[in-house]
């Protein structure tokens, strides 16, 4: 349930109980203030005052709710939280300065020396960072296994095993996990279960509704939209999540009010957003898998991507990023990147303006060359986050790599 202010009480929103995820998205988490504007205020402020020393002691005391410091919460930041956990159906969700900021957080609060998670191998590559060199620093050690392989999975977990961490879809192979299935070893283990949820967002994916315990996400993707801010959020159930809010407000990656205030506005057209996204990248997927010098395309509402039926019964869309691998090599991928005139040559995903990046050297460059061969990083895959051009003017810029790769000595027709 979200809450509303007037007149400094606090309000439920049970108006919007049982409300669509389109709905929410305009709706949930707006806090009103007394000058009744429409549109989501924006709280740039670091401290706030209080009517008297008793009262400053009360809020101190935690006797008394109400702001602080904007290190602790924000009004901005709290309509962003109370908007995307009502869209994603949990508790509780505690916004963070990065994507990174979350899955941190979530461990540092969740986590103790001597823990063990298991990770799946195909996770962003600074994931697979945090968890391999830092987290490990501090005792908590990590195995990589087969986002699809249940029995990999099995076999990983320990007793001291506490977390289970993935991606669904995967980035940038848009693997899909069985997430019941995961859910239940969790359980069964004693340990969490956490979905990045970034790739599907709650407009196509609720991972609480499969048995997650928690949701990440990086907002500087497709919740901004448009490639204007970094910020991340955590969802899940209040007890996990105070421990989630506690870290923040000792460790200090919090959302800044204005980076959660486009946040705000991004959600509000998020539902149109990533229905274009998924009807784009399921043409120019099709349409990749027809050009000759494409070897394979990897996108789940491919009816030859393995866990296509799968991903039709945990999604309602596929979503916008696709990958393939071209015949060749790496020259191959780079020389088709570089035709390209429009397609915007980045490695942010998630954007209405369509992107495109070769995750070898880029997203998963940091990655041992063991590790890239295990998660299937090879140096001629390119990925494409679809935007929402006409998908016709995509495929006319595509065109030149694949141009360029007939007649390599004339790559900028
Ligand atoms: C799936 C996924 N999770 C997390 C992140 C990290 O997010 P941020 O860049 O906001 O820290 C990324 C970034 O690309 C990502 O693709």
């Amino acid at each position: 349930m979200t809450l509303r202010r007037e007149e400094n009480v606090w309000i439920p929103e049970s108006d919007l109980e049982g409300m669509s995820v389109d709905t929410l998205a305009v709706r949930a988490g707006q806090i009103r203030t007394g000058e009744l504007e429409h549109s989501d205020p924006i709280f740039p402020t670091s401290s706030f005052v209080y009517g008297s020393a008793a009262q400053a002691a009360a809020r101190f005391g935690g006797e008394e709710p109400g702001n602080i410091y904007s290190r602790f919460t924000n009004p901005t930041v709290q309509a962003f939280e109370g908007r995307i956990a009502a869209m994603e159906g949990g508790e509780r969700a505690v916004a963070t300065a990065s994507g990174m900021a979350a899955i941190l957080s979530t461990c540092m609060a969740l986590l103790k020396a001597g823990d063990h998670v298991v990770c799946s191998r195909g996770v962003f590559g600074t994931t697979n960072v945090l968890f391999q060199k830092y987290m490990a620093k501090f005792g908590v050690e990590t195995s990589f296994v087969s986002l699809t392989n249940m029995d990999e999975w099995t076999q990983a977990v320990r007793p001291e095993t506490r977390m289970l961490f993935i991606e669904t879809p995967s980035n940038p192979l848009c693997e899909v996990a069985d997430m019941k299935a995961l859910a239940t070893l969790a359980q069964d283990n004693d340990a969490l279960f956490v979905v990045d949820n970034c790739f599907c967002t709650p407009v196509l994916q609720r991972p609480l509704e499969h048995g997650a315990d928690i949701i990440i996400h990086s907002a500087t993707k497709y919740l901004d939209g448009q490639g204007r801010c970094v910020g991340g959020v955590v969802v899940g159930p209040n007890a996990l999540m105070d421990e989630v809010y506690g870290f923040l407000r000792s460790a200090g990656p919090t959302m800044s009010p204005f980076n959660a205030w486009v946040f705000l506005k991004g959600l509000e057209t998020l539902p149109i957003r990533m229905r274009a996204h998924c009807d784009n990248a399921l043409q120019l997927a099709l349409w990749l898998e027809e050009q000759p010098a494409v070897a394979e395309v990897f996108y789940a509402g491919l009816e030859s991507h393995p866990q296509h039926e799968l991903a039709k019964r945990q999604q309602s869309g596929f979503g916008g990023v696709l990958s393939f691998r071209l015949k060749g090599d790496r020259k191959e991928a780079w020389q088709f990147i570089d035709a390209t005139r429009m397609i915007s040559i980045t490695a942010n995903l998630g954007d209405v303006k369509t992107t495109i990046t070769h995750p070898a050297t880029t997203t998963h460059g940091r990655l041992s060359p063991e590790d890239k061969h295990a998660a299937g990083i090879t140096e001629n895959l390119v990925r494409i986050s679809v935007g929402i051009e006409a998908v016709e003017d995509l495929k006319t810029d595509l065109a030149r790599g694949f141009q360029a790769l007939q007649n390599p000595s004339n790559g900028n027709v």
